[in-house]
């Protein structure tokens, strides 16, 4: 795939760039999506599984759900394109990656400035104190596991239904508001208001490149849209803005 040149002078010249991920970076990883033909909600209901009334019917189950997630997760590894997404922080001047996974593997890459919208499926409360816990500390055998004040402990997910942590979208609202470029990653772009992010960014006058092998409902609002695969795309864009760095160190001997 050859990129534009409209596509590599914004990238040259921006300062401030932003990577909105969702599932489909994932997805080479061997994390499923939650949409496509093998999709997690094709199996499962979210209904049944993603919300706090599911969790107050049937924690047993819900657990029981999280416990096999959190297992397979952690044994995958971040792919390609995570890691390349970590090497250009250290290139943009200011970088940021807003994420709906919860899977971690953008920080388990190396990146460091990550807004998480949808929490981390590493870290677990209390509903009742608030307290922490690793996954450690809770996958000890106990179907549902249970806080020394009494209360019962969850994923720190976010679920249907249940608002964003409020200042992971502050943070994510103000990066997309400051962006001249956008990269939307391997998202449906269909669950709001995390979906609104990129056309925030397009507004505020960023420059949208969506990266997805399947055209989305963003598809027609970005300014390019480069198809096919994160893990494939995303380290070819490192390639071209590596060697305009080096090209610029050079010039400057
Ligand atoms: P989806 O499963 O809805 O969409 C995954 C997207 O990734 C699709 O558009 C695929 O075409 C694309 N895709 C698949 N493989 C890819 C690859 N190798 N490279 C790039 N793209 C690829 O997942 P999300 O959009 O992340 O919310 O879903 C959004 C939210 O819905 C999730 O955060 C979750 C879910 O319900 C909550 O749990 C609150």
């Amino acid at each position: 795939m050859n990129f534009s040149d409209t596509l590599l002078a914004k990238l040259a010249s921006a300062c401030d760039v932003v990577a909105f991920t969702g599932a489909g970076i994932s997805a080479e990883s061997g994390v499923p999506t939650f949409r496509g033909n093998d999709g997690i909600w094709t199996k499962f209901k979210p209904e049944e599984l993603a919300n706090l009334n599911a969790f107050m019917r049937n924690p047993e189950l819900v657990w029981e759900w999280y416990s096999a997630r959190k297992k397979v997760i952690a044994e995958v590894q971040p792919n390609a394109g995570h890691y390349a997404l970590a090497e250009m922080e250290r290139i943009f001047s200011s970088f940021a990656v807003i994420t709906q996974n919860i899977d971690n593997l953008h920080r388990r890459a190396g990146s460091k400035n990550v807004f998480e919208l949808h929490g981390n499926i590493e870290r677990n409360y209390c509903m009742r104190c608030g307290r922490q816990f690793t996954d450690e500390q809770v996958l000890n055998g106990t179907a549902v596991p249970t806080c020394p004040c009494g209360g019962v402990i969850r994923p720190d997910v976010v679920w249907f239904g249940e608002l964003l942590p409020e200042d992971e979208w502050r943070g994510a609202e103000k990066a997309c508001q400051r962006a001249d470029v956008l990269l939307s990653i391997g998202t449906s772009g269909v669950v709001y208001p995390a979906a609104g992010l990129p056309l925030e960014a397009k507004r505020s006058g960023a420059f949208i490149v969506e990266i997805n092998p399947e055209p989305t409902p963003l598809t027609e609002y970005a300014d390019e849209f480069l198809q096919g695969k994160a893990g494939e795309i995303l380290p070819r864009i490192l390639d071209h803005l590596k060697t305009k760095s080096q090209r610029n160190s050079h010039s400057q001997v």
